[in-house]
């Protein structure tokens, strides 16, 4: 019923009484009290006026089950949904649920990770109250090999929603990070668990440097946060669920040609390596040369000072700016 109240009243944005939440959900004045008192306690701003009702007055940034629960609206992309308050790794809760069964589109959530992993076997630094750490579990029906434009298509979908919800211009690092004026706000990290020659299940990891004031010394060069550049706080609720409604436009499109064909033009305007000179961290031998976009399958085209193009698979190497991360 939190969930249900916490909903109509958003979405109606106006007073409703009291009376009419009895009736609606069959229960005393006294239980719709208490819940408006639940809600108040977790940080909602309700008003409460005779004669009128409640109305929500503001919405803090506040993240819970119920909060998710009353936002998103999606077909699938959210559709379950585990909030912790505490956890280790959610792309490790999600995992242990795609085993389980749980179905596709389960997401995991979590205020704080004590555990949170980033790629290349690297510590994600997942502090309380401050940013968004979720993971989403999908069950694609393709072939394994497609799965690594996932990651990608993640990634557009961070750079959409902060655009819409911080109005801020938000970048990408070929292939997976969202950057802020050059400093990486977002990392995800992409694991499959395959079966012989099918997908038994993907997870995506997402975390997302919202209000963290501070950043760390150690990664102060490279990393920044929605708060730092924008200068305002955000609801990472509401952060949340645009990322989702845009994952679950763009995993349709990407599901339709089982590439980024679709999305390619609106990718490459976002991405900041476009026309910069760059270096090739490839394990079979490094080299330089001019990034130019990514192509259908997300491999990014780099021509090389012979005048041919390379086309660099995000799996096997990285790419580094001539003079910094970018
Ligand atoms: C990177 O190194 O850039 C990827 C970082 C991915 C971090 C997210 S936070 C939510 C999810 N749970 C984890 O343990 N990692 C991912």
């Amino acid at each position: 019923m939190k969930t249900e109240i916490l909903k109509l009243l958003r979405e109606s944005g106006d007073y409703i009484s009291g009376q009419e939440l009895c009736s609606l959900f069959g229960v005393s004045r006294t239980a719709v009290w208490k819940v408006i008192n639940q809600l108040k306690e977790e940080g909602y701003g309700i008003e409460a006026v005779q004669n009128k009702g409640y109305r929500l007055r503001l919405n803090p940034d506040v993240l819970s089950y119920s909060e998710l629960k009353s936002r998103i609206r999606n077909n699938w992309a959210g559709g379950e949904i585990y909030y912790y308050e505490e956890t280790g790794s959610t792309n490790i809760d999600a995992k242990r649920l795609g085993e389980e069964g749980a179905a596709h589109g389960t997401i995991v959530v979590a205020d704080k990770q004590n555990a949170g992993r980033g790629r290349r076997g690297r510590a994600w630094q997942s502090p309380a109250g401050k940013d968004i750490y979720f993971t989403i579990l999908l069950r694609p029906s393709f072939e394994p090999d497609k799965a690594s434009g996932l990651t990608l298509v993640m990634a557009l979908s961070v750079a959409q929603a902060v655009e819409r919800k911080c109005n801020l211009k938000a970048g990408i690092k070929w292939p997976n990070d969202v950057v802020l004026n050059g400093k990486k706000i977002c990392g995800i990290l992409t694991e499959m668990n395959m079966e012989t020659d099918y997908i038994q299940h993907v997870v995506i990891g997402v975390g997302i440097n919202v209000n963290l004031d501070e950043m760390p010394e150690e990664i102060s060069q490279t990393a920044t946060s929605i708060l730092r550049e924008g200068g305002e706080k955000t609801a990472r609720a509401e952060l949340l669920q645009e990322v989702l409604a845009r994952f679950e436009e763009n995993y349709g499109m990407y599901e339709k040609e089982l590439d980024l064909s679709y999305m390619r033009e609106e990718y490459n305007s976002h991405l900041v390596n476009v026309g910069k000179q760059v270096k090739v961290l490839d394990p079979k031998g490094e080299f330089e040369g001019i990034a130019r976009g990514i192509n259908a399958s997300g491999e990014l085209l780099i021509e090389t000072p012979d005048g041919k193009v390379a086309e660099v698979y995000a799996g096997e190497v990285s790419v580094r700016g001539m003079y910094g991360y970018v």
